[in-house]
């Protein structure tokens, strides 16, 4: 369970004990959402609430944007199903504008649907052009819920894994930490994973400089580098990916959320030498690079572009680093729109207060750690919002 204030199996609005027929699995923040445009969203009782969570960080162009909504109906009146076993120019299309997007010479697109899928297939491939059996995560991880991802989930075996076994080797590199680069990176690691600014730890920002060491010893040993770009990918960082960014260019990238900016969508991006492995029927989806998906990740990357929102997100993030330490915030991390602010009382405390003043963000498992994923479109009358809010938080 991420970033939630109350568990219950009732409607958060407050309304009652009112009992659904939805898993009760997740903890809701105490609010139901009926309608949103921009950076808003109305409450059914008629609050107006800014996000700065964007549903775990799906919503990169906010609400309604014009582009994204034309997109998707377009393609729905023109076609909105059709398989891999035909070709479409929209999924021919989608591809070639991600990976020049991305541009780091990961030429090979395979679309699917969440982010768990994305890395499923990332490993899948490591295995397969190793031959090896062996995968080294990093402490603070989050990679998904399936078998694979969460085997390289740090914690996820104590707390939710829910299979007898995990399907092959794990073992973790510590934070930060150099000599366990070369302690658990060896020739038996098929790849490494890791979210180069990792989300749900709390915007944990790698660096450059532990991530060359990364790419450096998989270098050394024949493993696959893997970037977990779902979170802190497709601008989020106020670059295309992370990986440019730093400047340090990993054999695979996964990466979802931003992508289809809340329509489900994720992609697994190859270099060649990986890509140069697959054979017919390798790999296969059913809805993965759908039209509808396609059509949207393109329109997404156009807008990212022709709106110029990696500038925004850049500029907008200095505004939240100048101008958020204030009341119960005592600094910043991570990069641009992946952004935590460490609060000097429990982060839980200050995100209900927030949201008592209309303004929702997340938390993380850093228990000191308010976690926003804003739209990349925010401006700086909502950083001043959000800046006046907190300044009235007590300390
Ligand atoms: C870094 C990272 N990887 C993978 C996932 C899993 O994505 P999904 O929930 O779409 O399977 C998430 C989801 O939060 C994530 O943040």
């Amino acid at each position: 369970m991420k970033s939630s204030l109350t568990p219950t199996l009732s409607r958060g609005t407050g309304e009652g004990v009112e009992r659904d027929h939805l898993a009760p699995v997740f903890a809701q923040f105490p609010i139901e959402v009926v309608s949103a445009e921009g950076v808003y969203l109305t409450t059914r009782d008629g609050r107006r609430i800014l996000d700065l969570y964007g549903g775990h960080a799906v919503a990169a162009l906010g609400y309604g944007h014009p582009r994204w909504l034309e997109a998707l109906e377009r393609q729905a009146h023109r076609v909105l199903f059709q398989t891999n076993a035909v070709a479409m120019e929209v999924r021919t299309r989608a591809a070639d504008r991600l990976v020049s997007f991305c541009g780091l010479g990961l030429d090979t697109v395979f679309f699917v649907n969440s982010g768990a899928e994305a890395n499923e297939n990332a490993l899948k491939m490591a295995f397969k052009v190793t031959g090896r059996s062996h995968i080294a995560a990093l402490e603070g991880g989050f990679h998904g819920r399936t078998a694979a991802a969460g085997a390289v989930t740090w914690g996820a075996k104590d707390k939710w894994y829910g299979f007898p076994r995990t399907p092959f080797d794990v073992s973790f590199i510590a934070r930060g930490g150099f000599a366990s680069i070369t302690e658990q990176v060896t020739r038996r690691t098929a790849a490494v994973i890791v979210e180069p600014v990792q989300g749900l730890a709390g915007a944990v920002d790698l660096g450059r400089e532990f991530l060359a060491a990364l790419r450096a010893r998989c270098n050394e040993v024949g493993a696959m580098l893997i970037f977990d770009e779902v979170q802190c990918g497709m601008g989020r960082t106020g670059q295309p990916f992370a990986a440019n960014m730093y400047g340090v260019t990993p054999d695979m990238i996964t990466t979802a959320k931003a992508l289809g900016s809340g329509f489900p969508c994720s992609a697994l991006l190859l270099c060649d030498a990986v890509a140069g492995e697959l054979k017919l029927d390798a790999l296969g989806t059913t809805f993965g690079a759908g039209p509808m998906a396609c059509a949207v990740i393109e329109a997404v990357i156009d807008v990212i572009e022709s709106e110029n929102l990696l500038a925004n997100v850049r500029a907008r993030a200095d505004e939240i680093r100048a101008s958020c330490v204030t009341g119960p915030v005592i600094g910043t991390q991570g990069a641009g729109f992946l952004m935590g602010l460490r609060t000097r009382r429990p982060a839980k405390e200050v995100q209900a207060e927030l949201l008592r003043h209309d303004i929702l963000a997340g938390t993380a498992s850093d228990p000191n750690i308010v976690r926003l994923l804003p739209a990349f479109t925010l401006g700086s009358t909502h950083v001043a919002q959000l800046a006046a809010i907190l300044a009235k938080l007590p300390p």
